[in-house]
């Protein structure tokens, strides 16, 4: 393992507070839209090394960030099982839905084969990158691709995939097993090709009932970490479950992840009180906060956060994704707030 702020993280290592931000690579980054124009299909873009190259490093030309996240997207495992993913101008992600017991799961495909390029840009960026600097590979969570992969696109409320959870839940569990595979051998791969840390994007979290939260959050996280520890992949893997409410507690001491990320819906007092202490925390900031120019609560609510956590092993981040219509001056101001505030862990 390299050795960089995020890293000393998980190691216990007394040192300041890392930063880094949740899409920090996309377009709220006007020169962003000059690295996309090359490719105008998104899931080209992302099987581009060069491409791939450009927009992961893109931030660090304008941020003093502790991690590099590698540009990919989470639908590309749908992508390499033949869903038909596209991604459309003001529409978003659309895949070919699949008709719960009926559509047959695709089996053993070969992720490293289908995903050579992002392997070869992990492996040439973390050679090219200096080691202080983390570089983070990532996945989405079984339950959020099921939710893409049945729905066949976004949606406010992903019905037919609750639906198929309680009327073809057979078929439904047999989809999330599959899935639990080809997310460890992805991430895998991104680790074996130089990623120091891992994240798992479980962004629908928060549509699985209650009382499946277990079996459809909880269990194939710990599944998934489990297979990577089996074949001595042992990174820090931080999980992500979106808005999941309490259910984040149990998650915190069942799910085997080193670090949760944090939405910013969380109290982060009630967090710390009850989430599992042996796993640091990230996140909570609102990226909506990065919106408004002098705002008056910005570096107050950044302070306070910080504050909050001043006794746990904590990286700062956004709650979610940065918006296109972040400002690069308020991510540049809380960079150096963090960089000014010193304690110890
Ligand atoms: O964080 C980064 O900067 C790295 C890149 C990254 C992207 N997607 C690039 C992207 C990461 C980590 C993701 C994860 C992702 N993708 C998630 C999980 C995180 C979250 O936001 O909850 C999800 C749910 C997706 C699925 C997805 N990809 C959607 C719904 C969309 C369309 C909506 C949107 O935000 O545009 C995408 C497209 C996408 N992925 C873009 C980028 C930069 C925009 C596409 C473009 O530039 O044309």
């Amino acid at each position: 393992m390299s050795e960089n702020l995020i890293t000393n993280v998980f190691k216990n290592k007394k040192s300041s507070v890392p930063i880094w931000f949740l899409r920090q690579a996309g377009r709220h980054i006007p020169e962003y839209f000059q690295i996309r124009k090359n490719e105008e299909d998104f899931v080209n873009f992302c099987l581009n090394e060069n491409l791939i190259i450009k927009s992961t490093t893109l931030p660090l030309k304008y941020y003093d960030l502790d991690a590099a996240i590698i540009f990919s997207d989470i639908l590309m495992i749908p992508w390499a099982m033949d869903r038909n993913v596209k991604f459309t101008k003001n529409f978003g992600p659309s895949l070919k839905p699949m008709i719960p017991n009926e559509t047959k799961i695709l089996q053993n495909i070969s992720l490293s084969t289908k995903l050579e390029p992002l392997k070869n840009s992990i492996t040439y960026l973390r050679n090219k990158l200096p080691k202080s600097l983390g570089l983070i590979g990532f996945a989405g969570a079984p339950w959020t691709l099921a939710c893409y992969m049945i729905e066949g696109k976004g949606s406010k409320d992903f019905i037919n995939t609750r639906k198929a959870l309680w009327s073809s839940h057979k078929w439904f569990m047999e989809l999330i097993e599959t899935l639990i595979i080809y997310i460890a051998d992805k991430l895998e791969m991104q680790a074996k090709a130089g990623a120091d840390i891992l994240m798992i994007f479980d962004s629908w979290s928060h549509m699985i009932p209650n009382n499946f939260f277990e079996d459809c959050a909880i269990r194939p996280t710990a599944n998934i970490v489990d297979i990577l520890r089996s074949r001595k992949i042992f990174v820090p893997v931080i999980g992500f479950p979106f808005k999941a409410g309490a259910s984040i507690v149990k998650y915190s001491f069942e799910s085997k992840v080193d670090c949760i990320a944090l939405d910013w819906s969380v109290d982060l007092g009630w967090a710390i009180k009850n989430l599992n202490k042996e796993v640091a925390l990230q996140g909570n900031l609102d990226p909506a906060s990065l919106i408004p120019s002098n705002s008056d609560f910005l570096r107050e609510n950044v302070l306070t956060i910080l504050d909050v956590t001043k006794d746990r092993r904590f990286i700062f981040n956004v709650g979610h994704g940065l918006t296109p219509e972040c400002k690069i001056e308020n991510i540049k101001e809380v960079i150096s707030i963090v960089r000014n505030y010193h304690r110890k862990v």
